[in-house]
C-alpha cells in the first residue's frame, strides 16, 4: 500500500516508518518537524522518505490524494504540553485531526488509523 505517516519524524514515526517499509509498503511523511536538529548524530538517523514539512492545521486535500492509508501520529503528545497551552493542543490534536480525517475521506483514502492515546482532554481533571 501507499501510506502517509503524519508525525513521521517523531518518536513513534521514526520506528514505524522503517517497519512499514520492511513490510513492503511505500511510505511518505508529513510533519511540521518540531524536533528538527534534535537527532542523536549529525544528519540524524531519520528514515529517508519523501516528507512534506507542513502543519496538519494547513493540510489540504491535495496532500492526501493517492494514498491507500493514513497513519496519523502528528500531534502534541503529552499531558504537560496540553496543560501548557490547551487551545493549541485542542486545535492540533482534536480539530485538525478531525479535519484531516474528513479530507482523507474526501481524497478517497480507504483507511485512517489514529494512534493517539487520547489520554486526557485539555482542561479535564487528571485521572
Ligand atoms: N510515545 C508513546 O509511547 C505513545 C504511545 C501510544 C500512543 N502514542 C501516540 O502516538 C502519537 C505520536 O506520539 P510520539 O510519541 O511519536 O510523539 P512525538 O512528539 O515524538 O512526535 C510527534 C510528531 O508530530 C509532529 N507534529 C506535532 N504537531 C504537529 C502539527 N501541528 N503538524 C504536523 N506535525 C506535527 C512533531 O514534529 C513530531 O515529529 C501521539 O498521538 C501519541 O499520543 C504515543
Amino acid at each position: 500500500m501507499k501510506v502517509l505517516v503524519t508525525g513521521n519524524r517523531g518518536y513513534i514515526g521514526t520506528v514505524l516508518t522503517p517497519m512499514l517499509m520492511d513490510a513492503g509498503h511505500t511510505v511518505e511523511g508529513l510533519d511540521s518537524d518540531l524536533f528538527e536538529r534534535c537527532t542523536f548524530e549529525p544528519g540524524g538517523a531519520m528514515p529517508d522518505v519523501p516528507t512534506v514539512v507542513k502543519d496538519i492545521r494547513d493540510v489540504d486535500v491535495a496532500d492526501l490524494l493517492g494514498f491507500d492509508a493514513v497513519l496519523h501520529l502528528a500531534g502534541l503528545s503529552n499531558d504537560p504540553l496540553g496543560d501548557y497551552h490547551p487551545a493549541t493542543t485542542r486545535a492540533i490534536n482534536f480539530e485538525a485531526t478531525v479535519h484531516l480525517a474528513e479530507l482523507a475521506k474526501l481524497a478517497g483514502v480507504g483507511r485512517f488509523i489514529f494512534s493517539s492515546t487520547c489520554s486526557r482532554q485539555p482542561g479535564t481533571p487528571a485521572r
